[in-house]
């Protein structure tokens, strides 16, 4: 059992309650005692306890009466409770099972009997609790899933869009653009182009880490290749807002890492670090051993910045349309895709940033196997 279940016992004859706290004392459960009606609505309604054992012949308020209100509250009408009744009354179990009750216990107590028949209630709550939680997270992840489609299908659909368009301009007969047109045009279909395969790429790897088929096949990679190769695809988003990219990185760095996923994760840095940084800033990366077995690539920018509370939210799913300082079109997932594949190859990802100043993402993943 993961979590301590707890039973609350109402009996307004002090032995009973005795008895039955010695006879549950040897279970792993917390026990809470109530003598009389309205202290059990109390105690429930602070402590929501996983079992109520409830006896009906009750002064002021009885069993019966204590059983209705709790049914009648929402949050606690869950609240399995078991009447404790005597042999004799047969018409009382029948009113209390109708009244919602799952089981009764007859008293004079059995010890065997209660036990068991508390445990098996303990264990049907626990199941079906477990039961509402997986179907919470089904529910949650399947939202996520329908706004991820939504999203991408509509940026996707944009981009696609787009590449027909500039395809048709080149392919015009009428227009004829000429050689400067031509080379404009086949300039943003390559961009369109890049834009549409980044978003395949990150939403590829999103299906495959949602449904564990994410897996790193590490390589002993020239971490210099790595970063230029990258910062190269690059280039040409970060010179139409005159962002200056300076890569240094020593050409003996290696690193041991899956290539696609390294790539990825860095595309996505250097495409965040060109979104959010406003014209003529500067994008610095750089690639420093920490220790013998892990190396540290940071990406710094001079951009906008990321507020301190929203920091923590970075990594976390938060899919909704986002727009950087030239209002380019994002989704929310790169990020959450970042740090998920760096922890399938063994690194971290970190964070550091200072609204209107920029910010710095910092990467660290392992030298060898
Ligand atoms: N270098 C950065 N500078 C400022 N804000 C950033 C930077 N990188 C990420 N962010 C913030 O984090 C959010 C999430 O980034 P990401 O998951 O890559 O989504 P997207 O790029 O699609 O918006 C961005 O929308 C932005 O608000
Ligand atoms: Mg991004």
């Amino acid at each position: 059992m993961k979590r301590k279940q707890t039973i609350l016992f109402v009996d307004d004859n002090p032995k009973n309650l005795g008895i039955l706290g010695t006879v549950l004392a040897e279970s792993e459960h917390s026990l809470y005692f109530a003598k009389n009606g309205a202290l059990a609505l109390d105690i429930t309604k602070n402590k929501h306890p996983d079992l109520i054992l409830l006896d009906i012949m009750m002064p002021d308020m009885d069993g019966f009466e204590v059983c209705r209100r709790l049914k009648q509250d929402p949050l606690l009408a869950e609240i399995p409770i078991i009447f404790l009744t005597a042999k004799t009354e047969k018409d009382d179990v029948i009113t209390g099972l109708k009244l919602g009750a799952v089981d009764y216990v007859t008293k004079p107590f059995n010890k065997k009997e209660l036990l068991t028949r508390v445990n098996t209630h303990l264990e049907l709550r626990a199941a079906k609790e477990e039961l509402q939680e997986s179907l919470a997270e089904k529910e949650e992840a399947l939202a996520t899933k329908d706004k991820l489609f939504s999203i991408i299908g509509h940026d996707l659909g944009n981009i696609i869009y787009g590449l027909k368009g500039f395809a048709e301009l080149l392919t015009d007969e009428e227009i004829q653009p000429d050689v400067e047109e031509r080379k404009d045009y086949l300039q943003m279909l390559n961009r369109a182009a890049t834009d549409g395969y980044d978003l395949l790429t990150n939403l590829l790897n999103w299906s495959r880490s949602q449904t564990g088929r994410l897996q790193a096949n590490p390589t002993t990679l020239i971490l210099q290749d790595s970063i230029y190769q990258n910062v190269n695809l690059q280039q040409d988003k970060a010179q139409r807002k005159k962002i200056n990219i300076l890569a240094g990185v020593n050409k003996n760095i290696t690193v041991f890492t899956d290539e696609n996923m390294l790539d990825t994760v860095l595309r996505n840095l250097i495409s965040n670090a060109i979104k959010f940084t406003p014209k003529s800033g500067t994008i610095r990366i750089t690639a420093e051993p920490i220790d013998d077995n892990v190396v540290e690539i940071s990406i710094t920018d001079t951009g906008i910045g990321i507020k301190s509370e929203n920091i923590n939210q970075l990594f976390r799913v938060n899919i909704a349309n986002t727009y950087g300082t030239d209002g380019e079109k994002g989704n929310g997932l790169g990020l959450v895709l970042c740090k998920e594949l760096i922890e399938k190859c063994n690194g971290t990802i970190g964070v550091e940033s200072e609204v209107g100043e920029g910010s710095r993402f910092s990467i660290r993943i392992p030298i060898n196997a």
